[in-house]
């Protein structure tokens, strides 16, 4: 039998003791021996629920526990969630965590101290919730080369947008409806900036490459400046608003970033609408593989926690080495990025052609302003010709 402690017990901590309760006996054959949650930490006490007699408020009993194997943190916030990882790894325990900040500030150390203790460090639940996608990048991805990968990585902003798109409302009331139904936050700035996916990509896009990608180096553009006029432009051209987070090899860099695309029917990820989270994947080996599912709440979270303790339950002592070293990846800096822009401007056409050269108007009714798609340039190129004009709002073109 192996035991395992729960650090907090919010929405993901208590899924994970619910789905280890409810599927125990199909969980105990599938790690081959049975899993017994033992402690739980948290500030509070919970009479009357399944774990009241379980609750321990000193983390100090679960670290010194010789019998606690592997410890689950589904606390969040970066302090004291690493304090407790990486005691609880010094002390050999293997840790699984859902905590993206956590593991975006701290992964290459904590990943390195697991590898010392002959235990384990996963967080499947990190990035994408329920999708399986962390453990698919590092196994079953590991002979491919990653050329690319595209996330819609957060629910709350690709709601947001679908709402925006389907009933053709603004932002702000969008946003209330949803903070209104439990789908965004009260304070929605990690998400609506897209300071969440920011994190996201960093993980996985260390992960591809081995090294570390710090969130701070990665360009970040939220939804917040996206307007309902941009939602009927984008129809007129067959495309939607959705905010990717993505990675892409250029040669021997990597260009990364966070911002709001337009895309059309032919791109892969266009019907994921809603709450639903999507990764695609390019190797240069297995060609595009995507990834689907819902991105955050409770048992779909949990459920990816409760693969990793399954996984680490299969594996006490053994380290399952995981390639990403300290080592910081080399990024294509922003302005030698290219892609085509779509483009509104105080002005008319000739002031946009002399400006951007050869455009495609768009033309959504709004006379008050101009509308165009460039052709392929830099960022760079786009900031020297933004300056000639006068830009309501630009949005990246993927295709
Ligand atoms: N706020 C996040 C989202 C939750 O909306 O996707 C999961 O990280």
């Amino acid at each position: 039998m192996i035991k395992i402690s729960v650090l907090g017990y919010g929405t993901v901590g208590s899924g994970v003791v619910e789905i280890m309760r409810e599927n125990a006996e199909l969980i105990t054959k599938r790690a081959g021996e049975e899993i017994q949650v033992k402690s739980v930490l948290d500030l509070r006490d919970f009479p009357g629920d399944p774990v009241q007699d379980m609750i321990v408020h000193d983390f100090e009993q679960i670290r010194s526990d010789e019998e606690v194997k592997i410890v689950v943190e589904t606390m969040g916030g970066l302090h004291p969630a690493y304090e407790f990882v990486k005691a609880a790894l010094e002390s050999g325990k293997s840790v699984c965590t859902s905590n993206k900040a956590l593991v975006a500030e701290y992964g290459p150390e904590l990943l390195q101290t697991a590898q010392e203790h002959n235990a384990n460090f996963l967080f499947e639940a990190s990035v994408g919730g329920g999708i399986p996608i962390i453990r698919p990048l590092k196994i079953s991805l590991a002979p491919d080369e990653i050329l690319e990968i595209s996330g819609i990585l957060n629910g709350t902003t690709n709601y947001i947008l679908t709402e925006m798109t389907e009933k053709g409302s603004d932002f702000d009331s969008v946003l209330k409806d949803a903070q209104d139904k439990g789908y965004a936050e009260k304070d929605p700035t990690a998400d609506v900036e897209g300071h969440d996916a920011c994190r996201k990509i960093a993980i996985l896009t260390s992960l591809a490459y081995g090294k570390q990608l710090d969130f701070e180096d990665i360009y970040t553009e939220g939804i917040t400046k996206i307007t309902d006029r941009d939602i009927q432009y984008a129809k007129k051209l067959g495309a939607k608003v959705k905010i990717f987070g993505s990675s892409k090899k250029v040669g021997d860099k990597v260009l990364a970033m966070v911002a709001p695309k337009l895309i059309t029917s032919s791109h892969p990820l266009y019907s994921v609408d809603g709450v639903f989270n999507a990764i695609l994947v390019k190797g240069n080996m297995v060609g595009d593989v995507m990834f689907y599912g819902q991105g955050a709440g409770k048992h779909a979270t949990a459920s990816a926690v409760v693969s990793d303790v399954i996984d680490e339950a299969k594996h006490v002592n053994i380290n399952m080495k995981t390639l990403w070293s300290p080592e910081k990846l080399e990024l294509l800096p922003l302005d030698q990025a290219a892609s085509r822009f779509f483009v509104r401007i105080k002005g008319d056409q000739q002031a946009a052609e002399q400006a951007f050269g050869e455009i495609t108007p768009v033309d959504a009714g709004y006379d008050d302003e101009f509308a165009f798609v460039t052709s392929e340039i830099t960022e760079g190129k786009y900031q020297e010709a933004a300056e000639s004009v006068e830009v309501i709002n630009k949005i990246r073109f993927d295709q």
